[in-house]
This record gives structure tokens, sequence and C-alpha cells, in this order.
């Protein structure tokens, strides 16, 4: 891609020049975004770039495991991988509210990539994966201009209180070209291609309270659904495929016996920036093949259920 090849040249030669010989820090989130600009910023400075990784449990199946693997092995970019997920789930405890919920991940994750930031010592950047889109919708979200639907923590807050500086050579781009530049710096495709996954994590796909149990009963269910979908070839088809593990128990029946038990929920949706969505329209045959598979596969579930709502008027996720 000749112009992602250019931009590339242009980014580096620009975050030489505003970086000089200043250490920066980046906070990887394990999506596209955060790994994209790493990869470009170390492509820049080099070892003057440190990656701290702030896992915290609230990933995709198998999620932490690659970005792990993908900077030490792949690109040989040290990281410091940090497993605060008992901090994480502690704090989650008894949170029911997606608000409270979003504001407790934020400012928990900030507290430990500041308390990294200072092990690092005297990093005067913070590199931030941050796109067009959240540039605007950081201003207005969907709702207009003084409503805020959904809080992120992509954006805001932490530069000033650490007083830092922001390196963020993704500001004008948006999700697919982000995805051009990945693979032009050779991220490997099952990683640039992944769908967009929101900060707060598996925290807003679980309404009502979050605990490490049903963190790993989500994971099961959404692991199998995204097999399927990628076995039948529509993962590219789709901006965002995830199951959402309901807070309602409903009685089925298996074998002979009387099971109560939770429903899942499957999400997918097509769209260019998530501004707005259209459900996907998966055939009646592959959803039963999923629903067949999550009940008999993960136990916890007894039911499963596809959501058919645009947004607007919903969102595209659950909380
Ligand atoms: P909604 O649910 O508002 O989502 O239609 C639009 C897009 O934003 C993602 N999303 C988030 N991303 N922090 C994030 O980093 C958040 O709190 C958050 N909430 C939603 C969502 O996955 C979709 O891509």
């Amino acid at each position: 891609d000749w112009s992602m090849a250019e931009f590339r040249r242009t980014k580096i030669a620009e975050i030489r020049e505003q970086v000089g010989s200043s250490r920066v820090i980046c906070g990887l989130s394990g999506g596209v975004d955060s790994a994209v600009a790493a990869v470009l910023i170390h492509e820049a400075i080099g070892d003057q770039l440190t990656c701290v990784f702030v896992d915290h449990g609230l990933m995709r199946m198998g999620e932490a495991e690659q970005v792990v693997s993908l900077f030490r092995n792949h690109y040989n970019i040290p990281l410091v991988h940090k497993d605060v997920s008992a901090l994480f789930l502690g704090g989650l405890a008894g949170v029911t509210d997606p608000e409270a919920k979003r504001k407790f991940i934020g400012k928990t994750f900030i507290d430990v990539f500041e308390a990294e930031a200072k092990q690092v010592g005297g990093a005067d950047f913070l590199a931030q994966g941050t796109l067009y889109p959240d540039v605007i919708e950081s201003v207005s979200f969907t709702g207009g201009p003084s409503v805020t639907i959904k809080s992120h923590h992509n954006v805001g807050g932490l530069p000033e209180r650490m007083n830092m500086k922001l390196v963020e050579p993704l500001r004008e781009l948006f999700k697919d070209e982000v995805r051009a530049l990945g693979r032009e710096l050779g991220l490997p495709d099952i990683f640039v291609g992944r769908h967009p996954f929101p900060g707060p994590g598996l925290a807003i796909r679980i309404p009502g309270e979050v605990t490490r149990e049903r963190c790993d009963v989500l994971r099961k269910a959404d692991a199998i659904y995204l097999e399927e979908i990628r076995n039948a070839g529509l993962y590219d088809a789709i901006w965002q495929a995830f199951a959402v593990l309901l807070p309602v128990k409903t009685v089925g029946v298996m074998g002979d016996g009387r099971t109560y038990d939770n429903v899942c929920a499957l999400r997918a949706v097509t769209s260019t920036d998530g501004m707005t969505a259209d459900i996907y329209p998966f055939d009646a045959g592959f959803l039963s093949r999923v629903a067949t598979r999550i009940v008999n596969e993960v136990k916890g579930i007894n039911r499963v259920v596809y959501d058919y709502t645009s947004k607007p008027p919903g969102t595209i996720e659950w909380e």
C-alpha cells in the first residue's frame, strides 16, 4: 500500500522530531490501535520506548498471551506485562452500573500504569493509539453535544496528571487505515484484522456483577462463536462479533434433567466506524450450530439468543 508506506516514513520522521532523545512510555491494551502505535514508535526511536501491558484479566480467550508473544518474540520489543486481574476483579465486586464499571476500570488502569511509568523512570512522553473517531467521540459521543452516552477511557486525564506530553501518531486515521498501517509494519493478519475490543473489556459484556467465574464462562462462549465465524469465512465481513453473558437464568432440559442456567446473547454488526451499525444477517443454520455448541460445551449456559438491534437505536455493546 503506497499511501501507508508514505505515511509510515512521514510519521517516523515526525516522531523522531517530536521526541528527540526523550523517553516514551506506551500502554498496550491488547487492541490493534495501541499495538500499531507502539510498533511504529519503536521503529522510530527503538529502545527509547518502553511498552507496558496492563492486563486487567478482562480480555478475550488467549488474547493476553498473544500480545505478549507478539511483542517479545515477533518484534523483540521489550514489554512489561503487569497481571493485575486480582486488583480489577476485586474492585469490580458488587459493581453493576455500566458507567461505574467504566470509571473504576479507567481509574485503576491509570493508577497501575502511572505506578509502572514511575518504575520505568523519567519518561517525558506518553504514547497513545488514539484514532480520529476517538478524537471526535471524546467531544460528543453519538447523543449530541452535552450527552455522554458512554465514557471511553482511551482519551483524557492521564497525560495532564502525569505531566507528560502526548505522542499520538494515529490521530488522523480511521480504523481501516490503522489496519493497513499495521500490515505495512508487518503485524500478523490475525492480529491486524481483529475486531475492535473496548477498553473495559468483558466487564461491559457481563451486565450485572462481574466475577472471574462469569468472565471464564463468557470467554468460552465467545471463543466458540468467533471460531465458528472464522470457520464460516465471515470474520472479515463483520465489524464486531461477541457474546454477552446475561444476568438472567432460564429453565432448560438436557438429557433427562432440568437445567437452570444463564442466557448468552450473541451480537454481530457491520459498521465502518462504530458510530452506526447494522446487524449481521447470519443464516439460521449458522446460528443454530453456534447455539448448540455453546450450550453443549459451556457449563453455565443453557440458552442462546441473537441480538437483532441496529445502532441507533441500540449501541454495539450492551453496556
Ligand atoms: P457503542 O457500544 O457505544 O460502541 O455502540 C461503539 C464502539 O466503541 C466501543 N466501546 C468502547 N471502547 N471503551 C472503549 O475503548 C469503552 O468504554 C467503550 N464502549 C464502547 C465498542 O466496542 C464499539 O466498537
